[in-house]
């Protein structure tokens, strides 16, 4: 168990995976409609929240949208009568399963696929896209990973494609967690807390010409060292 501090460590993948696949085991697939926050109350408000952003910083209207790693899809809630097709991928089949239970929209499609491996060809809505939606993510991809993807959204989405990506940021320095229990989560957390400085290189690379960054859940946020910022890229 490590909190490695600046350090470029990679996460193993494979107890990343085992984490999520644990979370829908122990009954806690409620949960995935809001996410991995510490309760129910919070976590609704950061739906909100981050929805209330989402609408007013993208332009949904007829647009073709992509989520990377999408949960259980909650979304879906804000954009279906807004966007003209949705496809969330995500790699917990589980989470997939939940989404299609839940989410019954003929415009929007879920799909068990990695972000480390998109194929392409067998996306079931085609590219390309105009919207591409990430929310808490790449804290979960390593730094070699993470830069294919950026080049694999370019390949996938238009020249005038909006992009949202929310994520944790790391205030000063980043932070790798390492099998680190967490009594919130109640399991080992393997997760890397970037930058903003950080991501915003990774971000260079998407081809757009301007981002926005807004903090968010600043009244809920517990953590000093952190706290979540929405990246919006146009
Ligand atoms: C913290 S949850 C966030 C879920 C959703 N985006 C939200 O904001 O409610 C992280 C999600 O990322 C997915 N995920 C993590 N690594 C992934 C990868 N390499 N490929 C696809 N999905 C991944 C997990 O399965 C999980 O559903």
């Amino acid at each position: 168990m490590a909190r490695l501090y600046g350090n470029k460590e990679d996460l193993e993948y494979d107890k990343v995976k085992s984490f999520f696949d644990n979370r829908y085991n122990k009954g806690l697939e409620d949960d995935l409609q809001i996410g991995i926050y510490e309760n129910k109350e919070s976590a609704k408000k950061r739906n909100q929240e981050q929805g209330k952003l989402m609408l007013e910083t993208i332009d949904f209207t007829d647009k073709k949208v992509l989520e990377i790693g999408c949960g259980g899809g909650r979304f879906v809630e804000f954009i279906h009568d807004k966007c003209s097709a949705y496809l969330g991928i995500d790699y917990t089949e589980s989470h997939i399963e939940s989404a299609n239970k839940n989410y019954h929209f003929d415009n929007c499609k879920f799909q068990v696929m990695s972000a480390v491996d998109i194929l392409i060809d067998e996306l079931l809505v085609k590219p390309p896209f105009d919207v591409v939606l990430i929310s808490q993510v790449l804290l979960f991809i390593n730094d070699d990973d993470l830069t294919e993807l950026m080049y694999v959204i370019n390949e996938i989405t238009n020249e005038d494609k909006q992009i949202f990506i929310t994520e944790t940021t790391a205030h000063d320095s980043r932070l790798t967690l390492k099998d680190f229990y967490s009594d919130n989560l109640e399991d080992d957390y393997n997760a890397i807390y970037r930058t903003k400085k950080e991501f915003l290189n990774f971000f260079n690379k998407l081809k757009c010409n301007k981002v926005d960054t807004y903090d968010m859940f600043m009244d809920m946020n517990t953590h000093e060292d952190s706290h979540v910022i929405s990246y919006v890229l146009r």
